[in-house]
């Protein structure tokens, strides 16, 4: 799924529309506070007119202190999916909840340097898990293989607790990296400048898919 981090927010809905053209099945939207990370993107307004020139899913990572204080904006405006960082959230069972009352799917990501026991007792209550494979903040950064062995445990602890959520991975993610993540169980794999930088979409997005395809 590509990331827009990269894309030209000049030309906002040409960039949609050639992403979708190009085969994304979801847009990834990266908020960015710059205090949980250092850098400042966007908010709800720049989310919602991604909403309404969009036909796919919509996913928001909330890269930002105290998500629980601004998370129904994006519910208000239609994100299918959000995602909240455990680092950056006090009660998570309470926001992954009050993301979930809303018909939203509900994830919780994790830094590279977090340890996974953060996130273990949150996974019956979260619809998915973002495994950060850089430091958040930027596009365009190398795939840190930390992440690899978090999405196998993650793979590990979901069949021995019978559970259902998603694995994902966000950060570094090309064709170079994306079997790797594939393998170990990343299944929501977030593409930023592999794809927009690529300069054909629909050949970028195609080639991940099927490398993914080929290692899982
Ligand atoms: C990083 C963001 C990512 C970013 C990925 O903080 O959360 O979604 O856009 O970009 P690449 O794929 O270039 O690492
Ligand atoms: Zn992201």
């Amino acid at each position: 799924m590509p990331s827009l981090l990269l894309c030209d927010f000049g030309n906002l809905a040409r960039e949609i529309e050639r992403l979708e053209a190009a085969g994304a099945r979801a847009l990834h939207l990266d908020v960015m506070d710059g205090r949980f990370v250092p850098q400042l993107t966007y908010g709800p307004v720049v989310c919602e007119a991604v909403r309404r020139a969009s036909t796919v899913p919509i996913e928001v990572h909330l890269m930002i202190e105290d998500p629980a204080r601004t998370v129904d904006h994006y519910l208000d405006l239609g994100a299918d999916c959000i995602t909240v960082h455990v680092e950056a959230v006090d009660d998570v069972r309470a926001v992954l909840a009050a993301i979930r009352r809303r018909g939203a799917f509900a994830h919780l990501s994790l830094n590279p340097s977090t340890p996974l026991s953060r996130v273990e007792p949150h996974l019956e209550h979260c619809d998915g898990v973002l495994v950060m494979s850089v430091e958040p903040g930027f596009g365009g950064q190398a795939f840190l293989p930390v992440a690899l062995e978090k999405i196998s445990s993650l793979s590990e602890i979901r069949r021995r607790r019978g559970l259902s959520f998603r694995i994902g991975v966000d950060g570094g993610i090309s064709t170079s990296t994306v079997a790797a993540a594939a393998k170990a169980g990343a299944e929501l794999l977030v593409a930023g400048s592999a794809v927009i930088r690529s300069g054909d979409y629909q050949a970028a997005i195609r080639t991940l898919e099927h490398l993914a395809r080929e290692a899982a």
